[in-house]
């Protein structure tokens, strides 16, 4: 039998929003890992499919949703319940991140999130203009509050696979590719030396790039939306638009796509839905294939971070960031049967559970591009095989993001007081050391592919030769 290291203990009460695919997958990893006060453990979900597992083990199940009405009412009571440090576990669609993480705050409990999630009506606003629905927009909200309140009890933002670990990742690729390319030294000691690292190793841009290769034991229904996390989620965030890191290196920008009049300025964003964006990007599993360019928080974050800028405060280097996404083929089934009736989203949604999986991995990863040894794969390459032997009640997808979660609230118990941070701010290595035993093989592959590859093919075709890893070359354009 299995023994697992228990990494601490939360003094508080438990409280977790959301009893969805991530939620029910993350108990038993909180049961494994820290020591509790089961009695203060409270999950809370307008929806109870799953609530048999918690009345098995005992654990109070509040059977509401979290609403902007309702959130400080509801919360503040039961993050204090008994006394020590609560610790909030926010794996809900629909509940302002933001809101419960300030709250959270305000009391002094340690917070956690996978997204960067608005209240309800954000994504699907059509009074809004798609720079209001970006990513970047919900990001720079975070970015004020961490302005307006620096320091105090840490809430951790964003601490999912991706985005989330895929942090990780790009520190540990970068660090291997310096080595690579015989640059190494001790790991950079703050935010600016890790920028002038991958400026130094020569990496133009990042794909998290992703291959889903789970499949179901039948085959997808006519008018439902088939995924391996939640369909909720991946509708919302595929339906803003496509957002990406924007690089210093690019030549070209396409015509629909739109620059921020305020914040950070690391990205831009495209007048077109993400999931209905096509990218050129590779993984080991696929090599060359199509993945969608949905926006996500770490395309953001990751490109700002590892931005040099010079005493001026003027950008010098900044890598392309973006996700190049496969999901299940059913998933990309369901994309097409959806962007198909104009974005009408099915009547009925279906999460695969480990159970109706037949194989498959989740290979997730970071491909750093464009430097002396053209391209450096690096990630998980996790199966649903193995997932069910070492991780109950979640598919391969799901244990990614679990253990992700239980990587960034091990590092918030180890760092009570850091502040609201982003998972590029957090250790990289204490986060990988907690999560490697859920991730199956995690491995580095260097690859002699670039968008170029095989092109013209029969037809004329508008490419940039001079610049193999130009955006121009890797968005699929018709
Ligand atoms: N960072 C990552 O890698 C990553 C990966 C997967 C999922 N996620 C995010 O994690 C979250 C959960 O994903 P999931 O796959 O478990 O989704 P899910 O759809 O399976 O579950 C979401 C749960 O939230 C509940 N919910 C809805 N409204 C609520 C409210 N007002 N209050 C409380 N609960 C509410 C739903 O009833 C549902 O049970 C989503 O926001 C998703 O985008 C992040």
């Amino acid at each position: 039998m299995t023994t697992w290291p228990v990494h601490g203990r939360i003094s508080g009460p438990i409280v977790m929003i959301g009893f969805g695919s991530i939620g029910r997958g993350t108990l038993p990893l909180i049961e494994r890992h820290f020591e509790f006060d089961r009695s203060r453990f409270v999950v809370i979900d307008p929806e109870d499919r799953d609530r048999a597992l918690l009345d098995e083990r005992g654990i109070r199940f509040i059977h509401q949703g979290v609403t902007r009405d309702n959130y400080r009412d509801l919360l503040t009571p039961l993050l204090q319940e008994g006394g020590g440090q609560g610790f909030c576990v926010n794996l809900s669609v629909d509940v302002s991140s933001l809101a419960v993480m300030e709250l959270c705050r305000e009391i002094g409990s340690l917070y956690v999130d996978t997204v960067m999630e608005p209240w309800l009506g954000f994504y699907f606003d059509k009074a809004a203009g798609p720079e209001q629905r970006s990513n970047y927009a919900l990001r720079e909200t975070l970015l004020a509050a961490k302005r307006r309140n620096p320091g105090g009890t840490t809430a951790v933002n964003c601490c999912g696979a991706n985005p989330g670990m895929v942090s990780w990742l790009v520190k540990q690729a970068l660090v291997d590719l310096a080595a690579e390319l015989k640059l190494d030294g001790p790991d950079p000691a703050s935010r600016e030396d890790w920028a002038r690292l991958m400026q130094r190793v020569g990496v133009k841009g990042i794909h998290i790039a992703e291959r889903d290769t789970q499949r179901a034991r039948n085959p997808k229904p006519r008018q439902v939306f088939v995924n391996t996390w939640s369909v909720e989620g991946f509708v919302s965030e595929g339906l803003q638009p496509a957002e990406l890191g924007w690089g210093t290196f690019e030549p070209w920008m396409p015509a629909n796509a739109r620059q921020h009049s305020e914040g950070c300025q690391a990205a831009i964003y495209l007048l077109q839905a993400g999931a209905d964006t096509r990218v050129r990007s590779w993984t080991p599993t696929a090599q060359a294939q199509f993945g969608f360019l949905v926006t996500h928080n770490e395309s953001i974050s990751i490109a700002d971070f590892f931005t040099v800028r010079d005493d001026g405060g003027q950008v010098l280097y900044r890598p392309t960031c973006h996700y190049a996404y496969h999901p299940c083929d059913d998933a990309v089934l369901s994309l097409h049967e959806m962007f198909g009736q104009a974005g009408e989203r099915q009547p009925d949604w279906h999460i695969l559970d480990e159970t109706e999986i037949v194989d498959g991995i989740d290979e997730l990863g970071v491909l750093l591009y464009g430097h002396g040894r053209n391209a450096f794969w690096y990630g998980s390459q996790l199966s649903v095989e193995e997932t069910r032997r070492i991780a109950p009640y979640q598919n391969a997808t799901g244990l990614q993001v679990t253990s992700a979660v239980l990587a960034g609230m091990v590092w918030a118990l180890e760092n009570p007081e850091a502040g609201i941070v982003e998972a590029d701010e957090m250790d990289y290595r204490r986060c990988l050391e907690v999560q490697r035993p859920y991730l199956g093989p995690v491995i580095g592959r260097y690859t002699d592919w670039t968008p170029l590859h095989g092109r013209p093919g029969l037809f004329p075709d508008d490419i940039d030769p001079a610049e193999p890893w130009a955006f121009r070359n890797v968005l699929v354009r018709s």
